[in-house]
């Protein structure tokens, strides 16, 4: 396969919005318990923080968490998650079927999200609860003192407000699974009052309203359609879930669903500005894309859903806790890719989630912990993804797929830092056989020399399933990519079959 990619500095299409390189922490599984926290692990310190997973969150380097959830927001109390530990009750969480003991909770959250050094993204419950607990929130988190909520977080042991200013307005409510699912002209009214009341509290804050769960929604678009109408001059943002997963070994399908990515964001910007001219609205409304990943739902679905519920009311279980090979990992490469070509519009991102629960970062009770295949295209575009978006021409040969059509072999984007005069290149080739033979003339920039070129994929003996595992925890990583260098000023690489890679020019 081969490609020929155009850059010209005088195309760009916004700044890189840093919070595109988001995470997500829910109550789920063993991402808090056992995952960022566990009290009596030789990694933990004083406060129970895992610094072994700590670590390696600081090398993903995400900006931003939402945070608790997800389903588990839809039916839960904040207030349980503060005060003494020990007065704190213990609870059934519907959404996954597990005891929540409330050990760890929005201070806890505040102290590990200020050592990791990211913005805290609160989501309020719109599930079960309304507009009196949401301001109250607010209150509790942003206001100075000389309240009740604000001097209750005082006395809680935090003197200085939390100064969250990014909030979802609940999770998810379009979907039959979501405790207390509505309409969209239900959810459209109380997000847009729940949206009036926090801001009342605390008019310095951003507001996400809940889009549609995924693309495949029967009430994708007419859903975002409704929201909007009622509370379009309320909120900042719409939402976006999305997860990919391979079906039926059908691998050329599933390394082209970073366009299936494209044309979901293309349908939510046309359908928030359809909502403006008709409303002849002036301000804009940008997505929060704040779910997204590659999720086996299948295998969740069909077999993980019923043990669960056959296992009973347990802490902290085991839930999908997938293993990402090689070709996961391209595919989350693609999928970075999208959100940053839309950045534009797209101006938050959360990669979900964070730690064991479909994540980048595996950790095991009392245990060690290690990276998978996708942590590498994350950490790298957060880290390098710098200044401007570069507006690329790319003409690619072809891939046939049964789900798209024929598809781009070679799927790319760039950004361009005119401060450090840096050009990064991110790329991946979605051929499971050929070499892709790429060419990159940079117009209007001085590059010449690279700094830097590493590649991710198939490892030496491995195969397209080669995934990073407890005891064998680096088989999948990047490595020097070797055949790239200059030509009369054009950049040309050579990426292996089923590959992703980043080259940084300067
Ligand atoms: O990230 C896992 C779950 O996926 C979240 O709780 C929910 O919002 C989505 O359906």
């Amino acid at each position: 396969t081969s490609a020929r990619i155009t850059i010209d500095r005088d195309f760009t299409i916004a700044d890189v919005p840093r919070r595109l390189f988001g995470s997500f922490v829910e109550h789920m599984g063993r991402c808090v318990y056992t995952g960022i926290y566990e009290p009596g692990h030789p990694q933990a310190d004083e406060r129970g923080f895992r610094r072994d997973v700590l670590q390696l969150v600081k090398e993903l380097g995400p900006t931003v968490i939402r945070y608790p959830g997800g389903n588990f927001v839809s039916g839960y109390l904040w207030e349980d998650g503060v005060g003494p530990v020990e007065n704190r009750p213990r609870r059934l969480d519907g959404a996954w079927h597990t005891v929540e003991t409330n050990a760890f909770g929005l201070h806890e959250f505040v102290d590990w999200a200020k050592e990791a050094d990211v913005e805290i993204m609160e989501a309020v419950n719109l599930g079960t609860r309304g507009v009196e607990e949401a301001r109250a929130l607010v209150e509790y988190a942003n206001h100075p003192g000389g309240t009740y909520w604000s001097d209750l977080r005082r006395k809680n042991g935090a003197a200085d407000p939390f100064d969250i200013r990014l909030w979802c307005l609940g999770n998810e409510l379009d979907g039959p699974w979501q405790i207390g699912h509505k309409t969209a002209d239900e959810y459209g009214r109380l997000a847009q009052e729940t949206a009036k009341a926090m801001r009342l509290v605390d008019p310095t804050i951003e507001l996400v309203a809940v889009g549609s769960s995924s693309r495949e929604m029967p009430t994708f678009g007419s859903w975002e359609h409704t929201v909007l109408t009622h509370a379009y001059e309320e909120v900042d943002y719409i939402s976006m879930h999305a997860y990919y997963q391979e079906h039926d070994g059908d691998a050329a399908s599933f390394l082209a669903e970073g366009v299936d990515m494209d044309a979901f964001i293309d349908g939510v910007v046309a359908t928030i500005d359809g909502v403006k001219a008709a409303g002849k609205h002036r301000k804009q409304i940008d997505i929060s894309f704040d779910e997204w990943n590659v999720w086996d739902q299948t295998r969740y679905n069909e077999i993980e859903a019923r043990e669960i519920a056959a296992a009973g009311w347990r802490e902290h279980p085991r839930l999908i806790e997938d293993t990402y090979d090689v070709t996961d990992a391209v595919v989350v490469g693609t999928l970075l890719h999208s959100l940053l070509r839309h950045g534009d519009r797209v101006r938050i991102a959360n990669q979900a989630q964070l730690v064991n629960v479909i994540a980048p970062i595996r950790s095991e009770e009392g245990g060690p912990a290690w990276r998978q295949s996708i942590f590498w295209p994350f950490a790298r575009m957060a880290q390098l993804a710098k200044g401007r978006i570069l507006r690329l021409a790319v003409e690619s040969s072809q891939i046939p797929t049964r789900k798209f059509g024929d598809v781009d072999a070679v799927d790319a984007a760039a950004t361009w830092d005119e401060a450090d005069g840096t050009v990064a290149l991110f790329l991946a080739n979605r051929s499971l056989e050929e070499s892709g033979e790429v060419t990159v003339d940079l117009r209007g920039l001085s590059a010449t020399a690279i700094r830097s070129a590493e590649v991710l994929t198939t490892p030496e003996g491995g195969d397209r399933a080669t995934a990073n595992v407890e005891g064998d925890q680096d088989r999948v990583g990047l490595v020097p990519l070797r055949e790239v260098g200059f030509d009369e000023g054009t950049l040309r690489a050579t990426l292996p079959p089923l590959s992703w890679a980043v080259v940084v020019v300067d």
